[in-house]
Parts: structure tokens; C-alpha cells; sequence
């Protein structure tokens, strides 16, 4: 079945007002947007309300970073999907290894782990927040460097997959969206080879085809590709039959970048 080609730019901590809308407004001039093609915009929480008004006539949809999965209340710091639902925002990345407190470029140690308290158990928490607003999850999965030398990798993403989603039925993740990131891929310039990449979400696909009693689910489920994503490298990953697109960090925030990035899906 031909699924729909996705996009996602994560700004991650970056960009003021001036510049933020800057970009957009320069992203919006080059991209030649297309039905076949589904572009988001991931900006800091800061910047959601202000980019809902500027990609309002435009065709990209509007995602957030991370989310909290209770509703309303004392969490003082954080943010609802029902906040997120409020602003327009229609995706939301979970899970990525940055909130998993797993870097690609700093050292992932004692001292970074503490500060990121994301596990299995608040993603899948999130996801559900998440469902309850209709906001489509994007989930981050991906091995470091050390656990791709061991032979990890396959093990763990099943456990990354397991944790976030064995309480959910294949009926409420028709429209669900993965990404394949591999830690070391993200921010260091150093990008997967396609040929692994297309293997690993040929893996995370084959995952969903063995945990859920559905033949359609796996074909309907789109897999992203993340980590150092370029113009350059674009077109290689986005030609392999089970990556659906990309989540691209720093390429995002360049507008000549990322449209070249999007006309490649
Ligand atoms: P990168 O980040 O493209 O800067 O490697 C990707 C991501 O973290 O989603």
C-alpha cells in the first residue's frame, strides 16, 4: 500500500519570535507543498502559538516536542495535550532520546540521565494523553553507540516498542508514526548508511506485524528515519520502501534545507 510521505523539522531548543517566524515565513516561500507529502513543524513550546497564526493558510501542520499526560492540574513546569490541542497542534514527538536523557554528541552519563526522566512507562503514558486529544505520537526509537557495537540494536527497540506500546490495541494505532533514531546518528553529523536504516525499519515494521493480530496495521504505520538528515542524504533514505520520511533536527532549521528535504520525500 502506498503510504503518505512525512516530514517532521524538530527545532529543539533553539530560536527566538523574530527568528523563528523568520524562518518560517522563508521555509514557506521555497517549499512547494504537495498532498503527497505531509510536512510538520516541531518549534519549542514558546513558539506554538505564534506559528499556529503564521501556518495557518499553509498546508504544514503544527507539532510539539514533548507533552505531560495528565490533563490539568498541579505539574507545575509542564504542559497537556488537551494545552497542546488548544494551540492547533495536531503531532507530538515522544520519547526522543534527548528527553530520554540519551545523547548523540554529549556524553549520555551519570550526570545528563537524572536531569531526562523519561522511561517506557511515562511515554506510553504521554501516547495516551496524547490519543485522548487526537494528536498523531511520533515515537522515538533508536540504540547508542555502545549498545549498536554489542549487537544491540534489534533488542533494544523491541523493548523500546514493548514499553511504550503493549497496552494499546492495533485499532487506536492505525495512524501511528515511529521514528528510527539512532542515538549516534543525532547532531553528529554522522548518518545512518540507508541500506541499515531501511533494514532497522523493515525490523520495527516486522515488530508490528508480530505483536499485533491486524495484517493491515504494519503496511498502514509510517516510519520515519532521524539523525543528521540532509538535502544530501534525503533522497537515498526516503527511495527505501520502509522509511516514510524523516525527522530532521538541525536541517530544520535551515529553509533552503529543509524544503530541498521536502521536495526529496
Ligand atoms: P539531527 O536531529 O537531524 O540534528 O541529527 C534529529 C532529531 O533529533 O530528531
Amino acid at each position: 500500500m502506498q503510504r503518505t510521505k512525512l516530514v517532521a523539522g524538530n527545532w529543539k531548543m533553539n530560536l527566538l519570535q523574530s527568528t523563528g517566524s523568520a524562518l518560517v515565513e522563508a521555509f514557506l516561500q521555497k517549499v512547494e507543498l504537495r498532498q503527497d507529502v505531509d510536512v510538520v513543524v516541531c518549534p519549542p513550546f514558546t513558539l506554538l502559538g505564534r506559528l499556529r497564526d503564521e501556518l495557518r493558510r499553509s498546508h504544514v501542520h503544527l507539532g510539539a516536542q514533548d507533552v505531560f499526560w495528565a490533563e490539568d492540574g498541579a505539574f507545575t513546569g509542564n504542559i497537556s495535550a488537551r494545552m497542546l490541542a488548544d494551540l492547533g497542534v495536531s503531532h507530538c514527538i515522544v520519547g526522543h532520546s534527548e528527553t530520554r536523557g540519551r545523547f548523540g554528541k554529549l556524553d549520555t552519563s551519570e550526570t545528563t540521565l537524572p536531569y531526562f526522566g523519561e522511561t517506557n512507562e511515562t511515554i506510553s503514558l504521554k501516547i495516551q494523553a496524547l490519543f485522548y486529544q487526537s494528536i498523531e505520537p511520533i515515537l522515538c526509537v533508536g540504540e547508542t553507540l555502545a549498545e549498536r557495537k554489542a549487537g544491540q540494536t534489534e533488542s533494544v527497540i523491541a523493548a523500546q516498542l514493548e514499553g511504550a506500546l503493549s497496552g494499546f490495541d492495533a485499532a487506536e494505532l492505525f495512524f501511528f508514526i515511529v521514528a528510527y533514531e539512532p542515538v549516534w546518528a543525532i547532531g553528529t553529523g554522522e548518518t545512518c548508511p540507508a541500506d541499515e536504516a531501511e533494514r532497522v525499519c523493515s525490523f520495527i515494521r516486522e515488530w508490528f506485524k508480530n505483536k499485533f493480530n491486524d495484517p493491515d496495521l504494519p503496511e498502514q504505520i509510517r516510519i520515519l528515519y532521524g539523525g543528521s538528515v540532509k538535502a544530501a542524504n534525503a533522497k537515498e533514505l526516503f527511495n527505501k520502501p520502509n522509511i516514510d520520511g524523516g525527522l530532521v533536527g538541525g536541517a530544520s532549521l535551515d529553509a533552503t534545507e529543509f524544503a530541498t528535504i521536502v521536495a526529496s520525500a
